[in-house]
């Protein structure tokens, strides 16, 4: 599985952190940037990541801000992404099984990284459930498809 890695200077230390740990687990990544402390604009990296994933080069994202709200709003405008807000490990395993997410969206200053590499772990390892969830995955798609024009 290859993961598009982002964030601004507000998720950057987390990213630093789930580098860390993606390279203990001998996952395959790539950091979109931001690659300091510096003040940037988190659309710009959502964007970045969110391209990646939707055109396929990568199989799923995550994105870090000071809250994760920024950055994921930003990312599910790209058509394709679905980019889940998760500050537990329920809701990650949640939004892999039933909403097929394919951006996990963090904020740094919201929780430890102590919990962020468990949501990481439990949001990788979990599949989508497929039956009546990809019904309403697909209902996603025809409203994405609707707006699209
Ligand atoms: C940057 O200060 C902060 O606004 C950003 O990291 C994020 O929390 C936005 O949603």
């Amino acid at each position: 599985m290859k993961i598009a890695l982002g964030s601004d200077h507000g998720g950057y230390q987390l990213k630093e952190t789930i580098k860390a740990f993606l390279d203990e687990l001998g996952m395959e990544y790539k950091d979109f940037g931001t690659d300091c402390e510096e003040s940037v604009d988190y659309p710009d990296f959502a964007l970045k990541v969110a391209e990646a994933v939707a055109g396929g080069q990568y199989d799923r994202g995550i994105l870090i801000c000071g809250t994760g709200i920024g950055i994921g709003i930003a990312a599910n405008k790209v058509l394709g992404i679905r980019a889940a807000l998760c500050h537990d490990v329920f809701s990650a395993k949640a939004s892999r099984e039933h909403n097929d997410a394919n951006i996990l969206s963090l904020g740094q200053r919201v929780i430890g990284p102590g919990l962020a590499l468990e949501i990481v772990k439990a949001w990788l390892s979990t599949g989508f459930a497929g039956g009546r969830h990809q019904r309403r995955v697909d209902k996603i798609k025809a409203i994405e498809e609707k707006y699209s024009k």
